[in-house]
């Protein structure tokens, strides 16, 4: 409908229908992240332009642009690398973006986070936002939120949460708790082509005070002010990056409005259900080991056997990957965790079965057989079956 119509979804006077649903589709986003009513948004292209729209207006809400270049943010070493990407275009050197350690889970180290803010505090430096992840890209988990808002609030810092994977679990009633402390996010991502089921290109850039938005992206231009807005009309151009966009936010309306938000929550644990069971699945094969546990619908795992040292199991774990992707039935792609090679599944797709689950487990242990004897010939031992 949107390619059809083609709406121009830019100011009031030209598509105020685009306009209201965007309005009523962001607010409800908002009620699930337990936003005050001061809260607001727009949408956008994906996670990586959100996550630009809202750092640029955040650093616009607490430095002045002198201070521009004393300005730091705190990530930790598992954020998504559109967030650095993001800083880079803010023109944010190297020193000004803080990478936090992880803890044993990989969750942005709260202790190392206050340590690091203290010394560049004392070293003169402006820290000025945090950067949190609920549902990181690697392995699924979810930065210690409350912690972290609790430190930004006691040193005056912005607090941005990156939900573009895991927001979702917000619209879940059984999982709505996991990213406790979001509705204390100063700014949140979430993106509706990743696990709210839409076509690309589907994203959301959430605000506690929508206030912050308008003041760093309105402008006035000569040529639009026949199409200014009036009362409570938005002009979703004055919010955002872009002037020409589509209207996004029709498809997540139209989906709301025809499965109801009781049948999407129901949705939701489809895809943490299997990841439970493919975490199960490897945890019964012999020298097989889980990396990180299924977390938000990601689990990673790795072919260890005894005998062979950790770089010909980094070896192996990428041939396993490049087999399955020659074969075709399942993607398992590999990632980099705690310095190893790993193997990745994230199952949040609708019609992904446990059935699929099983096949997949059982075309990478046929393939690892077969890679071991070609990879290390001389080492035989028992795969499980
Ligand atoms: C946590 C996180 N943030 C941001 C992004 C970027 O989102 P997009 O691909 O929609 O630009 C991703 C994508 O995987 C992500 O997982």
């Amino acid at each position: 409908m949107t390619n059809a119509y083609n709406p121009h979804g830019v100011t009031w006077m030209e598509s105020s229908a685009a306009g209201c649903l965007e309005q009523e589709t962001v607010e409800w986003l908002c009620r699930q992240a337990g936003y005050p009513k001061t809260a607001g948004g727009l949408f956008v292209s994906g996670g990586s332009i959100a996550n630009l729209t809202a750092l640029a207006a955040a650093r616009h809400a607490m430095l002045a642009e002198t201070e521009y270049s004393s300005g730091v943010v705190y990530l930790s070493e598992q954020a998504h690398f559109s967030v650095i990407k993001a800083l880079r275009i803010m023109g944010l050197t190297g020193e000004q973006i803080h990478m936090i350690p992880c803890d044993d889970s990989l969750r942005m180290d709260a202790f190392q986070l206050e340590q690091a803010i203290l010394q560049d505090e004392k070293a003169g430096k402006k820290p000025f936002m945090v950067v949190a992840t609920a549902g990181t890209t690697n392995t699924g988990c979810i930065d210690p939120l409350s912690q972290i808002a609790g430190i930004c609030s006691s040193h005056g810092l912005w607090f941005h949460v990156d939900g573009a994977y895991g927001a979702f679990a917000l619209v879940s009633e059984k999982y709505r708790h996991l990213p406790e402390a979001v509705a204390q996010a100063d700014s949140l991502v979430w993106d509706a082509h990743k696990w709210l089921f839409q076509t690309y290109a589907c994203s959301t850039v959430l605000f506690r005070d929508r206030k912050y938005l308008a003041a760093f992206y309105s402008s006035d231009p000569e040529y639009l002010w026949d199409a200014a807005a009036e009362n409570a009309e938005i002009n979703y151009r004055e919010w955002g990056i872009e002037l020409t966009r589509p209207a996004r936010s029709l498809k997540l309306w139209l989906t709301l409005q025809t499965l109801g938000t009781d049948q999407i929550s129901d949705m939701v644990p489809h895809g943490i259900d299997l990841t439970q069971q493919t975490e199960s699945m490897v945890r019964n094969m012999p020298e097989w080991e889980i990396v990180t546990p299924a977390q938000l619908a990601i689990v990673n795992f790795r072919y260890a056997p005894q005998g062979i040292s950790p770089e010909q199991q980094d070896e192996l774990n990428t041939a396993i990957s490049q087999r399955m992707m020659e074969d075709g039935f399942a993607c398992v792609l590999t990632t980099r965790l705690k310095g190893r090679t790993v193997l990745r599944i994230c199952s949040i797709h609708l019609e992904t079965t446990e059935e699929d689950i099983r096949y997949t487990i059982q075309r990478m242990d046929k393939y690892t057989r077969i890679l071991k004897e070609e990879l290390v010939p001389n080492f035989s031992v028992t795969i499980n079956a």
